[in-house]
């Protein structure tokens, strides 16, 4: 009897001061349910912890050791997060010795870091990656920087960016998948579930941040950070969608942007930040500023003072505020004054918690010191990236079969991009190394070695007006079978604060082609960028263009395995081309004119793009037959438009149909072919884009053979639509579904 009220009493003493078994705290313990260690901990916190959970602060990127050192010592030991700290797990483990040791509840520090397209293995540019349509290929993508990054202590990455992109003199187009709203959508979802894994506490997954929250990509004028114009309807159509897929991927984090949307600066928006992403989506993870744009609601003309800008965004619902350090020094005035709530404090840090608890960062504070050797550039991520590569390539043009290069013996290798490292990984490296890198005129020598001579001259730099190498470049052409021009941008040129007032290839390098074109030599360009660019000069004076974005580390190996025809060009647009810049902006799915066809055109150049998103060409070819769509409990069936002869199946809205389109390789290689699956609602309350992307899929054909592909319709789901407050609608009446050329209606009932 005594015993039973002895462990009574224990059990009771325990429960009252959040003990579990064996007297450490609740917080403490592995296997206690997150939300009661959430709990738990929060009610031990005095304000102040709380506050420095919500602030981020940065060692900057200075990487000298001695100077990391000093910051080691003044960091405070219960700071929340730390942004680019350290190249390496000692260094890290250091800082986070000190928050375990040192703060008063030995709470673990949230280390971030930009991981956007790999860590030290670089990958494509994400732009690059969307036009693989390989999403599967982009999640191991992620899932291999993830494993790099967390081996040297990286718990947070702020990717992806999913910022839909329709002005390509924005420099942030090459973070981002692409103009379209489902595809950066499916790609969020692939980089998401790439990072954090099934398993966020895993060793070797990271926690993901969808940015920049949202209509970033709006940006006025191609200028990074200016002020945005976004209707409420265009909100909910174009930009937030693939945010909700984000959420409901599991991202654990959102980045506010850094942009003002029709006169509420994102960083403020309680709209966006508490009443779509908390309240309508239910999101239980949080959100952090952009570099230091707490403070930057001053210059945008909404906060007075410092003071007044850590209230406005921290109540819009901005969890961390990251490096400007407003939180810790207004949130203690602002609570006591009645101006935030210590329930949205208690809140904040909650989630801040639920995500430090998630990774298993209390289990797991520190990262095991590794070899670099064990770490970086495993055989397994180098053979992604070069897959990456290959498939992200878009063959752009292929006059009289130019290519494959298979009978040439003597290549002439040409232009600023020919034997560059630097440029092919493009911004935003993070571990990156030039060092890394297999250049163009490498991976052609390697590719081509016994088989043809290859001779290297650069011709011009990227800029500039010295064409002192011209000659050179032209002898070297007419010497040779065949000459590959390697052209474009710098790997600088695109990125934050990149923006360009023309997406032009700077005319030196027109004027190399044109000189080389002389030579008489048959020409392959190959085009670098980290955005598109203005081909219609240039167009012309090629044979063959290869569009080869930023290619990451493998990108001379992918290129000359395409160049050889040992692999078969699968990339598609994943953003239009337009013909020059003053077509900007061109996308391929706006709403239909009041006067279409031959009326609001531009006068003085046409008013198409020089190459559609969707457009890629392949060495094989490919022909669609017909599209065919059937009701899922078999009422009706209907199959390509002819001319108003077939019947029109009708459907309820609750309904479902099955989309089936067979796709035959009439051409002499295998090859892989995406289908593009879009939908056209003609006549709606809301008028719809003249045609939306709703599927996309690759899959190999073999040379003869046919595939069929499907596209599972969900009407509400794919043939509806969202009105200005985000409510979901599927009207009554036609529909046309269409892929590769190839149109069938239904009508909803
Ligand atoms: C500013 C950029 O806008 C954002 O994308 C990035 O993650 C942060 N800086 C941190 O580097």
């Amino acid at each position: 009897m005594k015993t039973k009220w002895t462990f009574f009493a224990i059990a009771l003493i325990m429960a009252l001061c959040g003990c579990s078994d064996g007297g450490s705290p609740v917080y403490r313990d592995a296997s206690a349910p997150v939300e009661k260690r959430v709990k738990d901990l929060l009610g031990r916190m005095t304000l102040e912890e709380k506050i420095m959970q919500l602030n981020q602060y940065t060692l900057g990127r200075n990487t000298v050791e001695n100077n990391l050192g000093e910051a080691v010592r003044d960091i405070p030991a219960g700071i929340g997060s730390l942004i680019y700290f350290g190249d390496d797990a000692v260094l890290r483990n250091a800082m986070q010795k000190k928050a375990m040791e040192e703060s008063r509840l030995g709470i673990p520090i949230l280390f971030g870091h930009d991981v956007i397209h790999g860590y030290r293995t670089i990958f494509p540019i994400p732009l690059a990656q969307a036009c693989s349509w390989n999403p599967d290929l982009v999640r191991r993508g992620c899932a291999a920087a993830a494993c790099e990054a967390a081996a040297c202590g990286v718990d947070w990455t702020f990717s992806p960016m999913v910022d839909v992109a329709r002005d390509p003199r924005w420099g942030r187009v090459m973070e981002g998948y692409g103009e379209d709203v489902h595809t950066n959508a499916v790609f969020c979802e692939a980089a998401v579930k790439g990072y954090q894994g099934d398993d966020l506490s895993a060793e070797n997954t990271i926690a993901a941040c969808l940015k920049h929250y949202a209509g970033y990509g709006a940006s006025e004028a191609g200028r990074d950070y200016v002020p945005t114009e976004i209707s409420d309807q265009t909100l909910w159509d174009t930009y937030l969608p693939p945010f909700e897929a984000g959420v409901k991927a599991g991202a654990a984090t959102l980045m506010s942007a850094f942009h003002n949307i029709s006169g509420t600066p994102a960083t403020a928006n309680r709209y966006i930040l508490t009443e779509v992403l908390k309240e309508k989506w239910g999101h239980d993870g949080f959100v952090v500023s952009d570099w230091d744009a707490v403070r930057q609601l001053i210059l945008q003309g909404m906060a007075e003072d410092g003071k007044e800008a850590a209230m406005l965004a921290f109540t819009a619902g901005v969890e961390m505020d990251m490096v400007d350090d407003l939180y810790t020094k207004w949130l203690p005035e602002l609570i006591e004054e009645g101006l935030v709530d210590m329930k949205q404090v208690d809140d904040a840090v909650s989630r801040v918690l639920r995500i430090k608890f998630r990774l298993g960062l209390f289990e797991r504070p520190y990262a095991e010191e590794l070899p670099e050797s064990s770490i970086y550039l495993q055989p397994s991520s180098v053979g992604l990236a070069e897959r990456m590569a290959v498939e992200s390539m878009v063959l752009l043009k292929n006059e009289g079969g130019v290519l494959p290069l298979e009978n040439v013996g003597r290549i002439a290798l040409i232009g600023p991009l020919a034997d560059s490292k630097e440029d092919m990984l493009g911004n935003w490296t993070a571990r990156g190394r030039a060092g890394d890198v297999v250049s163009i005129a490498e991976g052609l020598a390697a590719e081509f070695a016994g088989k043809a001579r290859i001779r290297v001259v650069k011709g011009c730099d990227f800029d500039g007006d010295d064409r002192s190498g011209f000659a050179d470049a032209v002898s070297a052409a007419a010497n040779s079978d065949v000459a590959v021009l390697c052209l474009g941008h710098k790997g600088k040129w695109s990125g934050e604060n990149c923006s360009r007032s023309t997406i032009e290839i700077p005319s030196i390098q027109e004027e190399l082609l044109a000189a080389v074109k002389s030579a008489g030599k048959p020409v392959v360009l190959a085009v670098s960028a980290g955005r598109p660019v203005d081909l219609h000069r240039i167009e012309p004076l090629a044979d063959a263009i290869m569009l080869i974005w930023h290619p990451g580390i493998r990108g001379g190996n992918a290129l000359a395995s395409l160049l050889s025809g040992r692999e078969n060009p699968s990339g598609k647009l994943a953003m239009t081309f337009p013909y020059s810049t003053g077509q900007i902006p061109i996308y391929y799915n706006r709403r239909n004119s009041g006067r279409r066809g031959t009326q609001g055109i531009y006068k003085d150049i046409r008013s198409t793009p020089l190459y559609e998103f969707g457009y890629g060409l392949s060495y094989t070819e490919f022909e669609y037959g017909e599209l065919c769509l059937t009701a899922e409990d078999g009422s009706g069936r209907s199959c390509d438009m002819v001319s108003g002869e077939n019947e029109v199946m009708k459907v309820p809205a609750g309904g479902k149909i099955t989309a089936e389109i067979t796709v035959k390789n009439t051409g002499g290689r295998d090859g892989y072919e995406t289908v593009h699956w879009y939908i056209c609602d003609p006549y709606s309350r809301i008028t719809r884009p003249v045609r939306e992307l709703k599927h996309f899929e690759k899959r190999m054909v073999s040379s003869g053979e046919e595939e069929t592909f499907i596209f599972e319709i969900d009407p509400l789901r794919d043939l509806g639509f969202v009105d200005s407050a985000g409510k979901r609608y599927v009207d009554k009446g036609t529909y046309r579904i269409m892929a590769g050329g190839r149109v069938a209606e239904l009508e909803i009932i």
